[in-house]
């Protein structure tokens, strides 16, 4: 008999600091929420007593009401830091912030910040649990969790699929967490940008690389379109709008090369008419809508989970 996986883990920072068995252990219990979140009484008692803080750095539409809408159909007590309106704003660190937070008696901070590595940095000062939440180019693992989740919906496993992500992958958290995630799972991942758009030494981690979007889409079972980052084009080599659509944008004239049902995800904010066509973000093959009912199920196995884990 296998030996049953328990969560043991203070902190959800990556998927690449995740095993295989804890990655399935979130999505199994992500299972059962979703199906707590379409009861006509969405609401259980599992995290009654507990309280979450959000704690976001940088803009947030789906993460942080996913969050806060997790908390609470948990029943968690939640508080939302406005950064713009705290003490952040009169020069306080991320560390001092959080061991204020921290002597308040909260039991989770969910964080975003610019900077890679802020979550860890967070973890290793507060003994609450720190969930990331997006850091940096770094990692956004809840994101890709609700990526996961929902491909094993659409297929029924991830093993053996081919998943192309196209875009800014130089600058994706998004991309970094979906590549260690569906190697895990031995799903065959390409990703396809333009060449300054492609980070060096990307395919060590186990992908295939292209600058060709055909190539990209032709066999894949599912593609997941990432929002071009022009504000990080500090430099000015970002390709223009414009030429982005005409060479990489998923359009549905590109989709006719694809295979049928082909699933198209994005994880939000979309640049309509830059990385991908209105008709297609709204058409027959997009989840993206899908994608963020479960990041509802998939925050609330993540919350649930850490703040019920077993001492290793
Ligand atoms: N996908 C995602 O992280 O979206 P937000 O920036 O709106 O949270």
């Amino acid at each position: 008999m296998p030996k049953q996986v328990k969560w043991t883990k203070k902190d959800l920072l990556g998927l690449e600091y995740l095993s295989r068995s804890e990655i399935e252990l979130i999505l199994q219990a992500a299972e059962s929420f979703k199906e707590v979140i379409t009861r006509k009484i969405k609401k259980v008692p599992a995290l009654r007593g507990k309280t979450v803080v959000n704690l976001f750095y940088e803009p947030s539409t789906r993460t942080r009401i996913s969050f806060e809408l997790a908390a609470k159909r948990l029943s968690a007590d939640v508080i939302n830091v406005e950064v713009e309106t705290s003490s952040v704003k009169k020069g306080e660190t991320l560390i001092d912030t959080g061991r204020n937070v921290e002597a308040l008696m909260i039991d989770v901070i969910v964080v975003r910040h610019n900077c890679s590595g802020a979550p860890y940095m967070l973890s290793k000062a507060v003994k609450a649990s720190v969930v990331n939440a997006g850091d940096g180019w770094h990692e956004h693992p809840t994101q890709a969790l609700l990526d996961m989740f929902t491909l094993k919906s659409k297929f029924g496993k991830l093993e053996d699929l081919k998943i192309s992500i196209i875009g800014d992958i130089a600058h994706s958290r998004v991309a970094r967490s979906n590549i260690w995630g569906l190697t895990k799972f031995g799903a065959n991942v390409t990703v396809c940008a333009p060449e300054i758009l492609i980070p060096k030494g990307i395919e060590t981690l186990g992908v295939k690389v292209t600058n060709d979007i055909d190539e990209a889409i032709r066999e894949a079972d599912a593609i997941n379109v990432l929002r071009m980052q022009f504000e990080r084009d500090e430099s000015g080599v970002f390709p223009s709008k414009m030429e982005y659509f005409k060479k990489f944008a998923i359009t549905e004239e590109r989709l006719k090369k694809a295979k049928k049902e082909i699933v198209v995800m994005h994880p939000g904010p979309i640049n309509r008419g830059v990385e991908m066509s209105t008709e297609v973000a709204d058409g027959p093959n997009s989840v993206i809508l899908e994608q963020v009912t479960n990041g509802l199920a998939v925050r609330m196995a993540v919350l649930y989970l850490i703040t019920h884990a077993e001492k290793e």
